[in-house]
């Protein structure tokens, strides 16, 4: 099965993100991530056999020590780069460091289990798929009135395992397992 580990948003940040992508309309033809399925990803593992997807749970277990922190979501980019956008995301700004050091340490967790680790990762939210830019200017504007938009700030306190199934309507995902992380103060 499809599977990747996720950090969730907040209900009120996600309606903020989704109020962003309504307004991406005019600059082209862009294919919107469904606002319950905006996320952050931590780390994707593709196809894992089922048989596989146990190990990978019990190897996340340590996690939990991990202690939970705040985490805003702030600004709106692209990816590759802006003569050329093919993914529209938003920006984690507090929080961002220790999103990447959470990487790390899955991508230490997941390594003897034969996982790549990742040379590159940048914690963002996709809003949307870029088909086609009809208002390159337009789109360039918006893009730097954007640039620090701020969607909100949450606790980040679990990390999800999800499942992704592939569907002609779009991903379907479904959650396997959550993991908390511990709160500051808590043994
Ligand atoms: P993205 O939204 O930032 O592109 C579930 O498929 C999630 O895993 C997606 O949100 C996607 O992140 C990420 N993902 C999908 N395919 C990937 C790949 N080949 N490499 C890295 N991340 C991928």
């Amino acid at each position: 099965m499809r599977c990747f580990f996720a950090l969730p948003l907040s209900e009120d940040i996600r309606v903020r993100l989704s109020g962003l992508q309504q307004e991406l309309a005019p600059f082209g033809r862009m294919k919107l991530v469904e606002a319950e399925n905006i996320h952050v990803t931590l780390k994707f593992l593709g196809e894992v056999g089922e048989g596989k997807v146990g190990e990978v749970s019990s190897a996340l277990e340590s996690l939990s020590g991990a202690g939970g922190f705040g985490v805003s979501v702030k600004g709106v980019g692209v990816f590759p780069n802006p003569g050329r956008p093919r993914v529209v995301w938003a920006g984690v700004r507090e929080g961002a460091p220790e999103i990447v050091g959470l990487h790390e340490k899955v991508d230490g967790l997941l390594a003897p289990l034969g996982f790549k680790r990742d040379s590159r990762f940048h914690p963002h939210a996709t809003l949307a798929r870029v088909k086609s830019i009809t208002d390159g200017k337009g789109f360039g504007d918006f893009l730097s009135a954007k640039a620090d938009a701020v969607f909100g700030s949450y606790t980040l306190d679990h990390v999800e395992l999800k499942q992704s199934t592939l569907t002609s309507g779009g991903p379907v995902y479904n959650v396997l397992k959550e993991y908390p992380l511990q709160q500051p103060g808590l043994k």
